[in-house]
């Protein structure tokens, strides 16, 4: 296994993490994905691979918003570059990162993969709808690949040996790390983007994934390439619950789950956000026999039990 990342917001230190957590300690070649030359060195270097996992993005939804071009430039190019690197070097799988982003606001919730695109809120999301367009056309030209379209809800929580989990750079956008860092004392106080959407408590509703279950759905993902049963196709599913929760559900669980009081406010609405979305996963559950496993309560846990692991490090 070969992990292509640029540390933009992670660090080496995960790869001596993934070791202590798999037993496997994977390559590391440190370069962005958007330097062709640099990626096509990696294809050179490490001959026959079978398969790629694709992450690499940025992805928060607000940050999009104020940096637009970023999002293209960073999302977008880094995509092309390992498609024609696949092509150029006969790699016949991917797994692509994709989001229910690209779902919009859904008309019908739960949202199931045949519901259609509708105009991405963010340009995040429109990276994500543009990127599943451009695999779409690759592969319809003829390409010999592959691609599986996951399709995440909201990822949260870390590895139960609080050995991996996220860290972002800086001051986090996405909820959970926020609000861990919140309760640690590292931020002042959660803000809350609004409580007047139309939901029964007022704030939005995601669907939150635990993120080792997520990790699971790619694992199921990739056994389906290397069995090649399904050639030169594109399938899409759902990686969620199929449970919506609100944020302010969330903040609860967390203070049930954890015993932590946590300091918050209710502020605007933030650019960007759609009101409510959650997955119907029927089509992974059935079609991957993967489905998620884990309790809300659990994961919270986790992201909290991994929290304190990053200031008994000293990391935080
Ligand atoms: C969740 C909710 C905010 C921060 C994420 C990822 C994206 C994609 C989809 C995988 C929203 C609210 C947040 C805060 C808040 N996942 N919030 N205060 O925007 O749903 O998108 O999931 O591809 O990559 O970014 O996630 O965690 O930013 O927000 O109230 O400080 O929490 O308004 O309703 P989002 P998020």
């Amino acid at each position: 296994m070969i992990v292509v990342d640029n540390l933009s917001n992670s660090n080496a230190d995960v790869i001596d993490s993934i070791e202590k957590v798999s037993g496997v300690r994977p390559a590391f070649e440190k370069l962005d994905c958007c330097d062709y030359q640099a990626l096509e060195g990696v294809f050179a270097k490490y001959q026959g691979i079978k398969g790629i996992i694709h992450f690499a993005a940025s992805k928060a939804v607000g940050e999009s918003v104020e940096k637009p071009l970023l999002y293209y430039r960073n999302n977008v190019l880094s995509l092309i570059n390992v498609l024609e690197l696949m092509s150029k070097y006969g790699v016949e799988g991917i797994i692509f990162s994709s989001s229910c982003t690209v779902y919009g606001q859904p008309d019908q919730l739960p949202v199931t993969e045949e519901a259609p695109i509708k105009k991405a809120e963010s340009p995040y999301g429109n990276t994500k709808q543009i990127n599943e367009e451009i695999i779409r056309d690759t592969v319809a030209s003829g390409a010999p690949i592959h691609a599986i379209l996951l399709r995440y809800f909201n990822p949260i929580g870390a590895h139960p040996t609080a050995l991996l989990g996220e860290l972002p750079n800086g001051v986090p956008q996405n909820l959970v790390p926020y609000l861990t860092q919140t309760a640690i004392g590292i931020r002042e106080k959660l803000s809350v983007f609004g409580d007047d959407y139309d939901t029964p408590d007022g704030s939005c509703i995601r669907d939150f994934i635990n993120v080792v279950d997520l990790a699971k759905a790619h694992v199921v993902a990739m056994h389906r390439i290397l069995d090649k049963k399904q050639k030169d196709k594109v399938e899409v599913f759902n990686i969620g619950t199929g449970r919506g929760v609100s944020v302010l559900e969330l903040i609860n669980g967390f203070e049930k789950a954890t015993g932590v009081k946590l300091n918050y406010q209710i502020v605007g609405r933030r650019a960007g956000d759609i009101e409510k979305v959650w997955a119907n996963p029927d089509l992974a559950n059935n079609e991957l026999g993967w489905k998620a496993e884990e309790t809300l309560e659990d994961t919270l846990r986790s992201a909290w039990n991994w929290q304190l692991k990053l200031r008994e490090r000293g990391v935080q």
